[in-house]
């Protein structure tokens, strides 16, 4: 069986506390001017001592039900996208059903860094088009603050926390217009968490180290970006006979200003059709897509039958858009 499938309601949380680029200023050897030119960022929303990413989750997720108007029993299963779960067992997914109020239904992580969302929405929609379940909520959520070196200039300023949920429901209608996923793992070390796996198990050594911080060869990734946001969303658009002309939106994950508008550009998208909030929140991962989408549709800009592109890259290396359809 092959049905439809529709966003039925979009939720976000960002926790209260805010590191501002002044605030970094003073922990590292850095200033407004060079983060705001090299990366469009101004503050990002820090997760309490006390906050883990399923505390995240589950709020965003509260939020997606009540814009659903549903009831966390309607739910038949829960996706987590992360890199950053409460533990490296069991899955996060887990505890946020459980914490929503939804012990027994199945849930899962999906683990593929900053295109966690996409990749998510892919599967999750496919379990939906099938059959399997009627409705999913997926969330992509992050706290990035918690495996951030804070004495790195090259990558403290650039991360930051929060979580997006959306809740897909079958439909008669489909919404799901196309998608265009990939990954290269030839050389995972330009982004990724080195110790704490079973590659590097964790030692006094690995801490001592800084080895279970992210690390990242900036230029490395900021020279793939471009190019497979392009070819992802193109690839996309085009399995529904679109081009980025069709668009209403573009809703990319917010890495760097610069590699945003560099997209744009090749694209040929209307700057006013690309959804930024990255001076808001930095980069959030897998939480970057659905927090700018909750913003969108919090502020009613979202029309029936709006074509939106969904694109991310991030660590793997890995890389992918969604087109949908939006319908209220
Ligand atoms: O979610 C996906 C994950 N990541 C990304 O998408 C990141 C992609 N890459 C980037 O966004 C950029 O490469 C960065 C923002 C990380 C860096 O920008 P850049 O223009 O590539 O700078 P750079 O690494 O070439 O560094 C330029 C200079 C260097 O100094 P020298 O060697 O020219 O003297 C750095 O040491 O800027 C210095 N620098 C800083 N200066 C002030 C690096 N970080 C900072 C900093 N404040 N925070």
């Amino acid at each position: 069986m092959v049905r439809g499938v529709r966003i039925a309601g979009v939720g976000s949380y960002a926790p209260d506390r805010i590191l501002s680029n002044e605030d970094l200023a003073r922990l590292v050897d850095t200033n407004d001017e060079w983060i705001t030119t090299r990366t469009g960022m101004k503050r990002r929303h820090i997760a309490a001592a006390d906050q883990a990413t399923s505390d995240l989750a589950i709020e965003a997720g509260r939020r997606a039900l009540a814009r659903a108007g549903l009831s966390v029993g309607d739910i038949d299963a829960f996706v987590v996208a992360t890199v950053t779960p409460d533990y490296p067992f069991p899955a996060t997914a887990c505890l946020v059903a459980n914490g929503l109020g939804a012990p027994g239904k199945p849930a899962f992580d999906i683990s593929i860094a900053c295109s966690g969302f996409v990749y998510g929405l892919t599967v999750a929609s496919g379990l939906v088009r099938s059959g399997v379940f009627s409705r999913v909520m997926l969330i992509g959520a992050e706290s990035l603050s918690k495996i951030t070196n804070y004495r790195d200039r090259s990558t403290c300023v650039l991360f930051g926390d929060g979580a997006g949920a959306v809740i897909l429901e079958a439909s008669e209608r489909n919404c799901f217009l196309g998608s265009s996923l990939g990954a290269d793992g030839s050389n995972p070390e330009v982004l990724f968490q080195p110790a704490g796996g079973s590659r590097y198990p964790a030692s006094a050594q690995t801490v001592e180290n800084s080895r279970h911080y992210i690390h990242m060869a900036g230029k490395e990734v900021f020279k793939f970006a471009v190019s497979k946001m392009v070819d992802s969303s193109l690839t996309a658009l085009a399995e529904a006979n679109l081009t980025p002309d069709d668009m209403a939106y573009l809703i990319p994950h917010q890495a760097n200003l610069r590699i945003i508008d560099s997209a744009t550009k090749y694209l040929k998208v209307d700057p006013e059709k690309v959804v930024v909030n990255i001076q808001e929140y930095g980069n959030t991962s897998s939480a970057s897509i659905p927090l700018a989408l909750a913003e969108l549709d919090a502020g009613g800009k979202l029309k029936q039958d709006d074509v939106v592109v969904f694109v991310a890259f991030g660590g793997g290396l890995s890389w992918g858009a969604v087109a949908w359809r939006w319908s209220a």
